[in-house]
């Protein structure tokens, strides 16, 4: 499996790797559609403000993160249901993390479901704590500072 930084040509992979997920799930056109997210636009981000990462096994994307360099925003990642559990995620993180840190940002953050999950255990155990339910309760805000 190699590491190596997201292109616009992934984005339809991207969608896919998500649209699979088992928790934190999210419907592929509806909901996709609702939150104004499209190829286009995800391409576009990641050619001004974002920048992700992509793990590949055999050239086929199994799993994926993007963070936004403009707000410091943890902003989605997902690996695909039969590879999770093999420290993907956490490599993910790590490299977005780290890129996020090096645009100078002192302080992360991302929103998460406030279910039990295998993404809020991830986040805790990199360090990152919650520190608001958003007004609707459905979900956390969670911060990380940047190591000293
Ligand atoms: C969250 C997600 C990216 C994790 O990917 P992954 O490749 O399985 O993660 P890893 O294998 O690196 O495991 C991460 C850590 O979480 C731990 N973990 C996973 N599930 C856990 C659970 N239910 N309870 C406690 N710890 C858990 C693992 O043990 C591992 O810790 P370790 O590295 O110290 O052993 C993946 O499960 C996913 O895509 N979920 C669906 C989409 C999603 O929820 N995205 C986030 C939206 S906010």
């Amino acid at each position: 499996m190699i590491f190596r930084e997201m292109t616009p040509a992934d984005v339809p992979q991207m969608f896919l790797v998500r649209a699979a997920a088992k928790e934190n799930s999210m419907p592929l056109i509806s909901g996709l559609k609702f939150l104004g997210i499209t190829v286009a636009g995800e391409s576009q981000k990641l050619r001004t403000t974002h920048k992700g990462f992509v793990c590949e096994d055999d050239g086929v994307i199994i799993g994926f993160v993007v963070g936004d360099g403009s707000t410091g925003e943890l902003w989605v990642l997902s690996v695909w249901p039969e590879y999770e559990g093999k420290g993907t995620g956490r490599q993910l993180m790590r490299l977005a993390q780290d890129w996020l840190f090096s645009k100078s940002w002192d302080k992360l953050w991302l929103t998460t479901g406030v279910k039990p999950s295998r993404a809020l255990a991830l986040y805790q155990k990199l360090g990152w704590k919650i520190t608001e339910t958003l007004p609707h309760g459905g979900s956390y805000r969670m911060e990380l500072d940047k190591p000293l």
